[in-house]
Parts: C-alpha cells; structure tokens; sequence
C-alpha cells in the first residue's frame, strides 16, 4: 500500500497528468471496501476514464450531467451514495457495486477531474475514507495548478476499451501466457534484443524468464523487475 507520504513525493517527479493520475489510483486502490477505484478528467462536457484499478467498466467517457460521475460535475459538488441501486440517475458498472463515491480535484470553480470509487458493500464510505480521497484529490488539484502545462496523452476517441486482452491485464506473459495484472510486478530481460521498441518479452516471474535463456542463448544474461502502470492507457 503507498502512503499519502509516498504519493506525495512520487508526485513531485510525475511528469504528466496521466502519471499522476496513476499515482493517486495506486495510493487508494488497497483501502478496504475500495473495490473499484479510477480517475476521470473533465474534458469540454465529458467526463474521460484515464487510470484505474478494478474489474473494465463500459464507461470510459460520460457526459456531465449522466450518473453519479456525472451529477457531481453538474452540481459541482461531491457524492457520497450508500445505495446506487436507489438512484435514477446512475451508470452501472457491475451488478456487485452497491455504493460510490466520487470526490472533485478542483480548484475552487476550476474542476480538473475526479475521483470515482465503487464498493460492493452498501453505504462503504466513511468519513475517513472520505477524509483520504480529498486529501489525495486536493493535492492532485494543488499540483495541476502549478503545473498548467502539464502534457495530457490525447483521450481514445469513442468508448472502445483497448483490445480484449489488454482491457483485463497490463500484458501477457511471453512464457506460461498468465496475465500480468494492472499495477503487478513483471520481469524483463536486460538483453537490448528482448527489448526492441516494437517487441518486448514481458516475464510474470524470474522462472519464466529462466526458460526464455536456452533458445535466447544470451552472453550476459540478467532480469529486472518491473511494474505494470496501474492504468488502461
Ligand atoms: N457509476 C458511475 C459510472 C462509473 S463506474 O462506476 C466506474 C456513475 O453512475 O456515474
């Protein structure tokens, strides 16, 4: 679990939106009843899935004013649902989720961006919890206001979700095919051949990294951990 601590001196470094998107995701994602935990950017009048943890959900983009996500930009103002199943106006995004809680990353009227958390418990989120959303989220806001020039990687146009194998996990392992999940520990090789720009072996263990080396027939051979972005994109 990173601690807001290391969140915060993470974030320092963080070079794009999307990393510390990234970031404040990874810092959440383990707190309990978090069972689905994402970052969505305002852009014009739609609201964009850039990072999450959890199980893919159908809405990468949701126009202000529809759901929950939505309701908390048109109100500007935070959400805090016990029930979603009493809600109207609500976007399903698995038949488990029985509250959520979305906290604004915003500078007064300026909103950046939102956090957006599902629980598969009824009424999950404490103060507290609350209490630790807004901290992440008020230090995301802080940060973009002083980083307005901050790159933003362009948004996938429509809402197709990145091809069937990449919507669950970060890849799959060039050896016994398991899937490398979402903010998970993978291993690469050292060798610059495994390496190339447009082929790269990803290993799910230092075992299946082992059993590359006879066909690879490498002088030096040598593995790295690595870990897989917490994020679809
Ligand atoms: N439930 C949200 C949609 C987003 S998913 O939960 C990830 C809503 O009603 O806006």
């Amino acid at each position: 679990m990173m601690t807001f601590e290391q969140f915060n001196q993470k974030l320092k470094d963080a070079r794009s939106r999307e990393r510390a998107y990234a970031l404040a995701v990874g810092c959440l994602k383990d707190r309990s009843r978090f069972d689905w935990t994402g970052v969505y950017s305002l852009e014009g009048d739609e609201l964009v899935l850039r990072s999450f943890v959890g199980k893919p959900t159908p809405h990468n983009r949701i126009p202000v004013g529809r759901g929950v996500c939505g309701t908390a930009i048109a109100e500007k103002e935070d959400q805090n649902v016990a029930d979603v199943r009493k809600l109207e106006n609500y976007l399903s995004c698995s038949l488990d989720a029985r509250s959520e809680l979305v906290v604004l990353i915003r500078n007064g009227d300026e909103i950046f961006a939102q956090i957006d958390i599902d629980s598969n418990v009824e009424g999950a989120f404490s103060d507290e919890d609350y209490q630790a959303v807004k901290q992440v989220a008020d230090r995301l806001a802080d940060y973009f206001v002083r980083k307005p020039r901050l790159p933003e990687r362009p948004a996938p146009k429509g809402t197709d979700a990145p091809d069937s194998v990449r919507r669950n996990a970060y890849a799959i392992c060039a050896i016994c095919k398991a899937e490398i999940p979402w903010g998970g520990s993978w291993y690469r090789c050292t060798v610059s051949t495994c390496n190339r720009k447009r082929f790269q072996l990803k290993f799910c263990k230092p075992e299946c990294w082992d059993a590359h080396l006879p066909e690879a027939r490498h002088r030096d051979p040598a593995y790295e951990e690595q870990q897989a972005p917490y994020s679809v994109r």
